[in-house]
């Protein structure tokens, strides 16, 4: 086993050993043989709905086998499984089952033989383990760990969406992940896969990690008191499910993303750094000892990264746009402004405690980002109530963590920030009055 969780320099075979497929080999062979298996974890999502387009315009590269969701729209899922013939679909709230069958009685033309239907909490996390060759996990949230578990136990591929699985989990996920088993679908860890392939991992001196910057880019904390929803929404280069966009408006998402780059590639903290990039061009960056830096970069289409991970070793043909290197077209860097988006450095520092910090931090924001949608927290309160809970909860104990360790971390940080987030909500009332 090496330390990174993903490694672009080793092909997972799917036995538990890894095939070397050397530095800088140049493209793969093409693909032949039978369509790859995949089974598609949150289809109705922003990810998976992008998956479903990539495998639909590959079909004899790809063949999706089942379909998860939470079951907020049935329709959608009915359709998908029609058009992709799945075995599988799965809902997690049996209450939508009813509704999931006449939706799929609508969208199948009539005698045609509907695919199997499971329903409940754990379904997502059987599919998971089903047969396969790779699992997308697509899924918004914490609650992703189970199936990232179950794929890697079940030794499938796993192409990873659901950072927050491996945040919560790092210590859990690396215990079971076999070397080069996880491939990375979030674009910034897809662009430092496809750039460490230009060294090895001893010659790597830094990750730069790019960032939009978000809707707010620029604005002072003052400024960004009375941010509503509606503005945290537009999110300027990436239309994203509305989870990950506020995450990305107050730069948490780029906190987990540090995370999740510290973990998948075993580089300490003070060597991940955060670059403010406006255009979305640049997906992220590695610099070299030898003073070199590979970047990767693209129109921002989650495409091609979900192409990426589903097809990996291989590159799959025109996943994604491409830019017109004959047109005019300039791109910006700046330092973070950390004192207006505390979120990266604080995001570094559960980082570092590691244990059940990283998953107190998350379960708190994904409250308090609830809490903000629905009005009850301002903007700048998101980060505040994080930070106060994750103070609370202290250093970690350093041994071993274990699930039910996360899952007691999760749901004391989830009433934690509830309680912060309804005084803030209180006090703010009592303000106005
Ligand atoms: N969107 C992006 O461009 C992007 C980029 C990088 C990384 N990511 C990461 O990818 C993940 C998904 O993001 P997203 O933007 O695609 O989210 P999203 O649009 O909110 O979609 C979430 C999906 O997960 C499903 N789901 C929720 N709970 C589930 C459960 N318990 N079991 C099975 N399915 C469940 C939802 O089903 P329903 O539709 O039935 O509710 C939906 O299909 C997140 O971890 C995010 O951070 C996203």
């Amino acid at each position: 086993m090496t330390d990174s969780l993903a490694d672009p320099h080793l092909r997972y075979s799917g036995t538990g050993s890894p095939e070397h497929s050397g530095n800088g080999s140049g493209p793969a062979a093409p693909q032949t043989g039978a369509p790859r298996d995949i089974v598609i974890l949150g289809s109705t999502g922003s990810i998976g709905t992008q998956a479903v387009d990539v495998v639909l315009q590959n079909p004899g590269r790809f063949r999706v086998t089942a379909l998860a969701a939470s079951g907020g729209r049935v329709e959608l899922l009915a359709e998908q499984a029609r058009r992709l013939r799945v075995r599988t679909v799965a809902v997690a709230r049996e209450e939508t089952v009813p509704a999931l069958r006449t939706a799929l009685r609508e969208a199948y033309g009539a005698g045609e033989p509907l695919p199997e239907v499971l329903a409940g909490p754990e379904a997502a996390t059987e599919l998971a383990a089903s047969p396969c060759h790779t699992v997308l996990n697509g899924i918004t949230g914490s609650i992703g760990l189970a199936p990232t578990l179950a794929a890697l136990k079940a030794g499938r591929v796993l192409a990873l969406a659901n950072k927050e699985s491996l945040i919560v989990g790092g210590p859990l996920v690396k215990e079971v992940a076999a070397p080069g088993q996880i491939v990375p679908v979030d674009s910034e860890h897809s662009a430092l896969f496809q750039a460490l392939m230009g060294g090895t991992r001893a010659e790597v001196r830094k990750l730069l990690v790019t960032a939009s910057g978000g809707p707010f880019r620029g604005r002072s904390r003052a400024e960004l008191a009375d941010v509503t929803p509606q503005q945290a929404l537009a999110h300027p280069t990436w239309d994203m499910g509305p989870v990950i966009t506020i995450n990305s408006a107050t730069l948490v998402n780029k906190g987990l993303e540090v995370i999740e780059a510290h973990l998948l590639y075993d580089i300490p903290f003070d060597r991940i750094k955060v670059v403010v990039h406006p255009q979305s061009a640049v997906h992220s960056m590695v610099e070299f000892t030898d003073g070199s830096t590979l970047a990767q970069c693209g129109p921002p289409d989650m495409r091609l990264p979900i192409a990426l991970g589903l097809g990996w070793p291989e590159r799959v043909p025109d996943s994604g746009p491409v830019f017109s290197w004959t047109e005019a077209m300039s791109w910006d860097f700046y330092p973070l402004d950390e004192e207006a988006f505390p979120s990266v450095p604080l995001a570094c520092h559960v980082g570092a405690l590691g244990g059940t910090a990283p998953a107190v931090f998350n379960a708190a924001n994904e409250e308090c980002v609830e809490a903000f949608m629905a009005g009850t927290l301002p903007f700048t309160g998101i980060v505040d109530t994080v930070a106060a809970v994750v103070e609370e909860h202290g250093t970690p104990n350093g041994t071993g963590l274990t699930l039910p360790d996360v899952l007691a971390a999760e749901s004391w940080a989830r009433a934690r920030a509830r309680e912060l987030a309804a005084r803030s909500a209180t006090a703010t009332a009592e303000a106005r009055a």
